[in-house]
C-alpha cells in the first residue's frame, strides 16, 4: 500500500472541511480525487504533502507517518500545486536548474534536458517562461515536480484552464509517467471526464465526505458515475 488515510479530520475555525476520510492508494495507482469546488480537494492534497496538518487521523505514505516524519515524506513525493508561481524572467532550463539546486540534486545538465524532453518542452528550453502558454507552464511544473524522482506525485487540478489539446497533452504525459516510471499518481479534479480517461481508482468527495470510492469499474458498476456525481459536469466534456 502506498497511501493510507484513516479517520482524517480537518477543521478551519471550527468548520469541518474534511470529515473523517478513509481511503487507500496502491502502488502504481492512477488515483482520482473527484469533487466540485469547495469539496476539500486542495486541503486534502496540502495535508498529504505535509504543507498543512490534519486535526486528527492517521496518514501513512510509503511507510512514513506524515505528521511525525514529514521530511521522509517530502523526499519521496512531489506535487504540482493548484497555482504555481513561475519566475517569468527565467528560461525553462534555468528554472529547472534552480529547483534542482534547491533539492541539492545538482545532476548534470543532461538530467534537466531529459526532464524537459519528457514533458515535451525541449524545443522551448531556452525561451523565457514569460512566453509560455498555460499548458506549457503546467508541463514545466510537472518537470519541476519530477526533479527528485518521486514515488508519488500529487497534482491539484492539473488540467484546469487548459484547452482540449493542452488537456490531452497533460493527461497523456501523466499516463506515460505512470506506465514508464511506475509512478503512483494522485490527482484532484472536478472533471469526471479526466478521471474516466486517466484513472484506475477514484474517490468522490463532496462537502468534505467521501461519497464513493473504489476501482473505476466498481464505482461505475454500481450506478453510472454521472448518477453518482451530485454536481454539474457540464464542463466535463471539454
Ligand atoms: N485557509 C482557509 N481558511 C478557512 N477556510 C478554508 C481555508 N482553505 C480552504 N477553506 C475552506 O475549506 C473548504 C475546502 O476548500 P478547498 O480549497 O480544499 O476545496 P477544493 O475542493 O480544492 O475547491 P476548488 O475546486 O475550488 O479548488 C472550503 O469550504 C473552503 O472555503
Ligand atoms: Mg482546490
Amino acid at each position: 500500500m502506498m497511501i493510507s488515510v484513516e479517520n482524517l479530520v480537518k477543521r478551519y475555525d471550527g468548520h469541518t472541511v474534511l470529515d473523517c476520510l478513509n481511503f487507500t492508494v496502491e502502488e502504481g495507482d492512477l488515483f482520482g480525487f473527484l469533487g466540485p469546488n469547495g469539496a476539500g480537494k486542495t486541503t486534502m492534497i496540502r495535508i498529504l504533502t505535509a504543507v498543512l496538518r490534519a486535526d486528527s487521523g492517521n496518514l501513512i505514505i510509503d511507510g512514513y507517518d506524515v505528521s511525525s516524519e514529514p521530511l521522509g515524506v517530502r523526499r519521496i513525493i512531489n506535487a504540482l500545486p493548484e497555482s504555481n508561481g513561475y519566475y517569468e524572467w527565467m528560461t525553462a532550463r534555468e528554472y529547472l536548474e534552480f529547483f534542482a539546486g534547491l533539492y541539492e540534486h545538482k545532476g548534470p545538465r543532461q538530467e534537466t534536458d531529459e526532464l524537459l524532453e519528457a514533458v515535451g518542452l525541449q524545443e522551448r528550453k531556452n525561451n523565457l517562461i514569460r512566453t509560455f502558454s498555460r499548458g506549457m507552464r503546467q508541463r514545466l511544473g510537472i518537470a519541476r515536480a519530477l526533479i527528485n524522482k518521486p514515488k508519488v506525485l500529487f497534482l491539484d487540478e492539473p488540467t484546469n484552464g487548459l484547452d482540449p489539446a493542452g488537456r490531452r497533452d497533460v493527461l497523456e504525459l501523466l499516463m506515460t509517467l505512470n506506465r514508464e516510471r511506475g509512478m503512483t499518481l494522485f490527482l484532484s479534479t472536478h472533471l469526471l471526464d479526466d478521471v474516466e480517461r486517466l484513472c484506475n481508482r477514484v474517490a468522490i468527495i463532496n462537502y468534505g465526505k467521501i461519497v464513493r470510492e473504489g476501482s473505476l469499474d466498481k464505482v461505475k458498476g454500481k450506478r453510472t458515475l454521472e448518477d453518482t456525481f451530485l454536481f454539474s459536469t457540464k464542463d466535463g466534456g471539454q
